[in-house]
Formats: structure tokens, C-alpha cells, sequence
């Protein structure tokens, strides 16, 4: 089974996987390679990419050499949309942490409909160009969705247009206010992460606690989309106590 790491709470959780990351970047910046991140939005990630901020600004972390892509995107949407997630990696990570826009990918979700396969088959590209990812933080969804790969995605899928899940159009509605969630998405495939080298999926709270545990225990199957990612040979859990209490 894959390993799991429980931490009392998610600033600990973060803290901790904020410290590989910032070893990795600092081991391949010593040996004059690129660091490849593959990163997540929603409210999860959020106390790894603090503790990367406070790495840098009062422990000095550069990350020259760091390059990063993005899991998902809505579509459409412009990326300077206070609910886009280029907007919310921009304030979070990227600006904070001094990273340069250039290195960072996110899917475009301006890209008009004709264009979309291409600029997918291209995004798919780019990773490979950067050499592939080497860590690919992931959360999970209530459905059990990673990125944007709702129920019925397929192992081998790759980045490309996506029809949201009412579920998660609701739980972004509060933050969309009056205005309609988007029904679409981009999002890479759970065959493009599949070939991240390693893969940190995290989960808090209690709400998490029943779908982490399914997602551990049931049959592989396209219905829950993180077990298709369970034959990866280095996927490992990080969790809260709260999301590990059905464990
Ligand atoms: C978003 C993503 C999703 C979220 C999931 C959990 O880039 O990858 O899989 O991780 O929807 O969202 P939160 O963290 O807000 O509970």
C-alpha cells in the first residue's frame, strides 16, 4: 500500500513537505539541474506553498532552476479572474516566493474552443520538454477527484477539456458569489500524472477523512479517480489526523 505520513495538523503537513521540496530544489541547483513541480490549487496545498514563502523571504530558498505546471484551470476563464487558479497561484506562490511567471505553466483558460487540442497536445509537450515532473503535489476532492478528473476519467487521459461535476461546481459557488461557476475545466490527464517521478497527495480535515479512505481501500476503479493512481511506485500520503481517522 501506498505510505502514509500523519501530522497533527495541516501547518505541520505543509511545513514538512515544503522541507523536501526545498531540499530537492536545493540538491539539483547544486548539481546545475532543473527542479520540475507539478502544482495543485484549493484550499490543501495552501501551508506547503506559506512555509515555501517563508523559506525564501526569511530563510533565503531561491528557486532558480525551478520550473512548475499547474494540474487544472476552469475554462473559460480570464486568468487575472479573482477565482481563476492563475490568479490564486500568482498571490499565493508565484509572487511571494519570487518566482519568475515565465517558468510557471498554468492552462490557458482564455484559449478559444478551436485551438483547445492543440494548446492541450502542447501543454502535454512542455512537460515533457522540461525533462517531465519530478514532484506532483496533489489534493483530493469529495468525489475523489484529482485535478480536474472527475468520476469516469480514464487511467491513461491527458490534459484536455473537462465537464466539471456538480459537486464541485457547488463547492466553488460561494467563491463565484453571484456569478456562474464555470462548466468546464482544463485539467491534465491521470495519465500525465501517472508519470510525475514522485507524488504527494494530501488531504485534511474530517470531511476528507471517508474519501482518503476509500481512496486507499476500495478497487481501483475510474468511479473514485485517486485509486487509479495507486500502482504508482512512489505516491505516497500525507495527511492530518482529522483526514486519517477512517484509516
Ligand atoms: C485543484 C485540484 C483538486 C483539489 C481538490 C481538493 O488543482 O487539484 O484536486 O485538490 O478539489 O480541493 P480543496 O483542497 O479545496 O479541498
Amino acid at each position: 500500500m501506498n505510505p502514509v505520513t500523519i501530522h497533527p495538523d495541516p501547518a505541520a503537513a505543509g511545513a514538512a513537505i515544503a522541507a523536501d521540496i526545498a531540499d530537492l530544489i536545493r540538491r539539483r541547483q547544486a548539481e546545475g539541474r532543473p527542479t520540475v513541480l507539478g502544482l495543485a490549487t484549493g484550499a490543501t496545498p495552501v501551508p506547503v506553498y506559506r512555509e515555501l514563502v517563508r523559506l525564501h523571504q526569511e530563510e533565503g530558498l531561491g528557486f532558480e532552476g525551478v520550473r512548475s505546471f499547474n494540474l487544472d484551470e476552469y475554462w473559460p476563464i480570464d486568468p487575472a479572474h479573482p477565482r481563476s487558479f492563475a490568479r490564486f497561484m500568482r498571490e499565493e506562490l508565484f509572487v511571494p516566493a519570487g518566482l519568475d511567471p515565465k517558468d510557471c505553466r498554468i492552462p490557458d483558460g482564455l484559449t478559444p474552443m478551436p485551438q483547445l487540442a492543440e494548446a492541450c497536445r502542447a501543454y502535454e509537450q512542455a512537460i515533457r520538454d522540461a525533462g517531465g515532473i519530478d514532484l506532483q503535489l496533489l489534493g483530493i476532492g469529495l468525489s475523489g477527484h484529482i485535478g480536474f478528473n472527475e468520476p469516469g476519467a480514464l487511467a491513461g487521459s491527458r490534459t484536455r477539456l473537462v465537464e466539471l461535476a456538480e459537486s464541485t461546481r457547488l463547492r466553488a459557488a460561494p467563491a463565484f458569489g453571484e456569478e456562474e461557476v464555470p462548466k468546464r475545466g482544463i485539467s491534465v490527464g491521470i495519465g500525465t500524472i501517472l508519470e510525475a517521478r514522485q507524488i504527494v497527495l494530501l488531504a485534511f480535515g474530517e470531511e476528507k477523512a471517508e474519501i482518503v479512505a476509500r481512496a486507499r481501500q476500495d478497487e481501483p476503479s475510474v468511479a473514485i479517480p485517486a485509486t487509479l493512481l495507486r500502482s504508482h511506485p512512489d505516491l505516497r500520503w500525507v495527511l492530518d489526523e482529522a483526514a486519517a481517522r477512517r484509516l
